[in-house]
């Protein structure tokens, strides 16, 4: 059972603590769910501070669902370059294809339930709160992992509790009316204050990416497929320096993401 006067002051200190630290950030300026939708899929894994060019620049290349349904998948994995994990730009893309295609008279628009969102590639449970939150003001909980590690903190949760249970606890603290803010009191202070190192939590782990790791032989490749076209297996093993079966290994990893196919023993951007 939460304390109301525990989960009162809770929100009263972040919320004032917000309102005179929060972080001016481009996607807090707009409610605009497709440009949501583009921020919070790059911010998943990927630092505030990397995504902040990329927001900017992609929205002036696809402002909107149409232009980015209507993308080459290679224009939209050159675009995404830098900020990692790439099938994320793949879903992106194929989520704009879907909603464009479901609404084909009609300018498309993402829809405004949780259960119909996540009908769409790349949206999950998170995803689609987010947009609930942030696009629509609707008080639900999205909870990622600073909001996960603030809460647990601060209310003293246990540290293995059911994402189920934790759902629960976020949505019954969201202060009504105020969940835009709330949330993003959340990832602030999670953020800059209580960051994992200060509570003494494992950040999660990023896949490696050290020199010769295999997500960076990936990105590599997909590079070189991105800059000199279709490859065949023997020219992208010369390329990268390795034996032709890790070659077709690493086009394998890529295959199975969607983002490469290989015909014969030519490789390409799907
Ligand atoms: N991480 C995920 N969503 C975010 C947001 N809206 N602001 C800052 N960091 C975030």
């Amino acid at each position: 059972m939460l304390d109301a006067a525990v989960v009162n002051e809770l929100q009263d200190r972040l919320l004032s603590w917000y309102a005179t630290n929060g972080r001016d950030l481009p996607w807090r300026e707009t409610r605009d769910p497709y440009a949501i939708l583009v921020s919070e899929t790059m911010l998943q894994q990927t630092q505030v501070s990397r995504v902040l060019p990329r927001y900017r620049e992609w929205l002036l290349t696809y402002p909107d669902l149409e232009a980015l349904a209507a993308a080459s998948l290679s224009d939209v994995l050159r675009r995404w370059q830098g900020l990692g994990y790439n099938n994320r730009a793949r879903r992106l893309r194929d989520c704009a294809a879907a909603v464009v295609a479901s609404a084909p008279e009609e300018r498309a628009c993402l829809p405004v339930s949780e259960a119909a969102l996540r009908g769409f590639p790349g949206i999950g449970p998170y995803t689609a709160r987010a947009l609930l939150v942030f696009a629509h003001g609707w008080d639900v909980a999205a909870v990622d992992t600073n909001v996960r590690r603030v809460l647990t903190f601060e209310l003293g949760l246990a540290a293995d509790l059911r994402p189920s249970e934790l759902q629960r606890v976020a949505e019954a603290v969201v202060p009504a009316g105020r969940s835009r803010d709330w949330h993003n009191a959340l990832m602030d202070y999670g953020a800059l204050v209580l960051t994992s190192r200060v509570t003494g939590t494992a950040p999660i782990r990023r896949q490696s990416v050290f020199e010769g790791s295999r997500r960076w032989q990936r990105s590599r490749l997909l590079r070189l497929l991105l800059e000199h076209g279709a490859q065949d297996v023997t020219a992208i093993a010369r390329a990268l320096g390795v034996s032709a079966h890790d070659a077709r290994d690493l086009v394998g990893m890529l295959e199975r993401d969607g983002l490469v196919v290989l015909c014969g023993e030519q490789a390409r951007i799907a």
